[in-house]
């Protein structure tokens, strides 16, 4: 199969070519297309690639360019894990929206739909042309965060797409550390947006193959380091009876993350720092395997996701894996055409959510909170405009003041005037 990756000369695909090499009999690329603007990435990131492939004796070709088309032509799946601006954007995210004592992230709050406005208007561009010259039944595979929203901007274009994110995959590992067992002995019953997801249940299958449900021991005997892996005060998966994801500490604790903030390094300055050692690594000729620096970065996992999903596609499984797709009615408080992150089985025809246990209120309040938001920035990457910016912020649940709103949005686009098309 030919396999394209937009955004491949990110510092994180070694990670990926790593998995396609150890998970080479799940997944027989022939082909895989790196394609990436920036012309030292190509060189030292498609080296590096390069040299792993023959390491390990995969027998894949890997093609690296910055020519689009010659990338997806004929594509079975086309991988989107492109940052527009670079960690330069990702800098600016974090730091703006300080201004109105508002948390700044990428993906969360105002940084996350800045994120969103620069980043929805490129993948629906490629995603057009991964229509036009790809295979027709070409998967297109979203690791480009928000993912939440990138991937409904493409499935409600029509394409067939589906949103990847590591946090599910993660806590699967970490239980099955907590548990002794291997990972494929959990499963967890997930539920909620992007980044903003609970574990409700996670079933451990015992050497006889029966399932229990091990959440009471995670959040009774095991609170303490549960919660401390989490990075979530404990006192929030008592009261919850659930496991947050980590990024719901934004939430639970704004002010204290705020402040910490204020004081520490940017993530994008320490990630920059760990790409500066990364490419450093990459031009060595030694270096045939994934740098152990790679583990500095929040992606753990991810290259195992992607095959996973790839893997399910191509083999028809109908296996379930927690991915971003279609509401279609599985979360009754969302619409029909909401993107939720669910268990969700994987054949060769489609991705659909599975069973999903009932969400109790105080959750679904706030997934309907930024789900409302979500519709609304959306609504702004694709129509752009300054009202629209400032409608998204008031509805998110981190903003929600009228002043407040109108001055990030103002921020917002002033910091983001290169990549926004419409200013
Ligand atoms: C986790 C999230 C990703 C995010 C990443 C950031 O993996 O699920 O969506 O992109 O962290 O990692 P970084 O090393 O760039 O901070
Ligand atoms: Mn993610």
């Amino acid at each position: 199969m030919k396999l394209a990756i937009i955004g491949g000369g990110s510092t994180y695909t070694p990670e990926l070519v790593d998995g396609f090499a150890r998970l080479r009999d799940r997944l027989p690329i022939s082909e895989l297309w790196l394609v990436d603007p920036d012309p030292e990435r190509r060189r030292l990131v498609g080296g590096v690639a390069k040299r792993m492939f023959a390491h390990a004796g995969h027998p894949g070709i890997i093609h690296v360019t910055d020519d689009l088309i010659a990338g997806i032509a004929d594509a079975d799946a086309v991988m989107l894990q492109l940052r527009i601006g670079g960690q330069r954007t990702r800098q600016s995210d974090e730091t703006w929206p300080h201004e109105l004592h508002c948390i700044g992230q990428e993906t969360t709050g105002p940084g996350g739909l800045a994120k969103a406005l620069r980043t929805v208007p490129v993948v629906l561009d490629i995603a057009e042309k991964v229509r036009r010259h790809a295979r027709p039944d070409a998967w297109i595979v979203d690791f480009t965060n928000p993912v939440g929203i990138v991937t409904r901007a493409l499935l409600a274009a029509g394409h067939r797409a589906v949103g990847l994110c590591n946090v599910a995959i993660g806590n699967q590992r970490r239980f099955a550390a907590q548990f002794g067992v291997a990972p494929d002995r959990i499963r967890l019953d997930h539920v909620g947006l992007n980044h903003l997801t609970w574990e409700l249940g996670v079933h451990v299958t015992g050497d006889d193959g029966v399932e229990r449900d091990v959440l009471g021991e995670l959040i009774g005997p095991q609170l303490d380091e549960t919660a401390r892996q989490i990075g979530i005060d404990a006192r929030v998966l008592s009261l919850q009876h659930a496991i947050p994801s980590p990024y719901l500490r934004y939430y639970y604790a704004h002010d204290a993350m705020l402040d910490e903030q204020l004081h520490e390094p940017t993530r994008a300055e320490t990630v920059m720092a760990t790409e500066r050692a990364l490419l450093e690594k990459y031009a060595d000729e030694t270096v045939v395997t994934k740098p152990a620096e790679l583990a500095d970065r929040g992606g753990a996992y991810y290259s195992d996701a992607a095959i996973n999903v790839l893997s399910s596609v191509f083999g028809d499984r109908g296996d379930v894996q927690v991915l971003n797709v279609f509401n279609r009615g599985t979360l009754p408080f969302l619409p029909d055409d909401h993107v939720i992150e669910v268990p969700a089985r994987v054949t060769a025809a489609s991705i659909i959510p599975d069973r999903v246990v009932p969400v109790p209120s105080d959750l679904a309040g706030l997934i309907s909170h930024v789900a409302a938001y979500e519709r609304l920035a959306l609504d702004a990457a694709i129509h752009g405009g300054r009202d629209r910016v400032t409608h998204a912020l008031l509805a998110h649940p981190l903003v929600g003041q009228i002043d407040r709103a109108a001055r990030l949005a103002d921020l917002l686009i002033a910091h983001n005037a290169d990549h926004l098309w419409w200013t």
